[in-house]
């Protein structure tokens, strides 16, 4: 069942989600933090989207795309005052218990992530997926599809002509063109140097027109 995500009831399940699709590339964020570190992230990915949804199965939370099209101002300014005021001192001063690994670890993602935000190519009205995960054992089941399709209803039926999403080459990206997003851009990225010394790793870009809805879906396979 895909349904809105409620973030009051669906965090600790939504943060095992995180954990299972995110850990190779955040571990020292989940073994040497706190667990609050990765509930707060999700909280302020939650506030700015505004559009998100959980897949339930078996009575319990087993993906989320938490998700952003076109949110008022409210949303916004709720996610920034909860990083500015919340996340940013607790992790400065220690809050979370990290190790200083984990902070290293930290600092690196913020740094590494920043092509990310200056290569996007922001068009307004504005739709993103922030954070789009299944749990390992609950892939491939169509549910992945399932939480992209409802997001990209609302994105269509409020008119946004197109979405984007930030991925790379050590998460699934390759779910997006099979879906039929399209690659907009690529670059060098550099935020997991702790968490796979050595490797090249390319950060993605991939866009879809959501006008363009009875294309959508099993585009190319790569
Ligand atoms: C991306 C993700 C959410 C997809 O969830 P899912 O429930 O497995 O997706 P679906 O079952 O709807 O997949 C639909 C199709 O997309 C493609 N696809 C999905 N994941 C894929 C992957 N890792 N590699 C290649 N193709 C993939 C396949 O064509 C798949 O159809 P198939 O299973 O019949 O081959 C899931 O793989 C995940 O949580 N990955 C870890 C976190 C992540 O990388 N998030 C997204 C990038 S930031």
């Amino acid at each position: 069942m895909i349904r809105p995500f409620r973030l009051a009831d669906d965090l600790e399940e939504a943060y095992r989600v995180f954990i299972s699709g995110f850990y190779h590339v955040y571990w020292p964020l989940f073994n040497e933090a706190a667990p609050s570190l990765g509930k707060d992230f999700l909280r302020i990915c939650a506030l700015i989207g505004s559009r998100s949804f959980s897949a339930e199965a078996d009575g319990r939370v087993v993906g989320i795309l938490l998700g952003a099209a076109q949110p008022k101002w409210k949303y916004v300014r709720a996610g920034i005052a909860e990083a500015i005021f919340r996340f940013g001192p607790k992790a400065i001063f220690n809050r979370y218990q990290m190790s200083p690994f984990a902070r290293k670890h930290l600092r690196r993602l913020f740094y590494g992530y920043r092509p990310h935000f200056f290569k996007h190519p922001f068009h307004f009205p504005w739709a993103e997926i922030i954070l789009f995960a299944v749990h390992e054992d609950f892939r491939h089941r169509g549910l992945g599809q399932k939480l992209m399709d409802a997001f990209l209803d609302i994105v269509s039926h409020k008119a946004i002509p197109q979405a984007t999403v930030c991925t790379d080459t050590k998460m699934s990206w390759k779910f997006y063109p099979a879906y039929g997003f399209t690659r907009v851009r690529e670059f060098p990225l550099t935020a997991y140097k702790y968490t796979h010394p050595g490797e090249e790793v390319s950060g993605y870009i991939y866009a879809i027109e959501t006008q363009a809805d009875s294309s959508r879906k099993k585009g190319e396979k790569t």
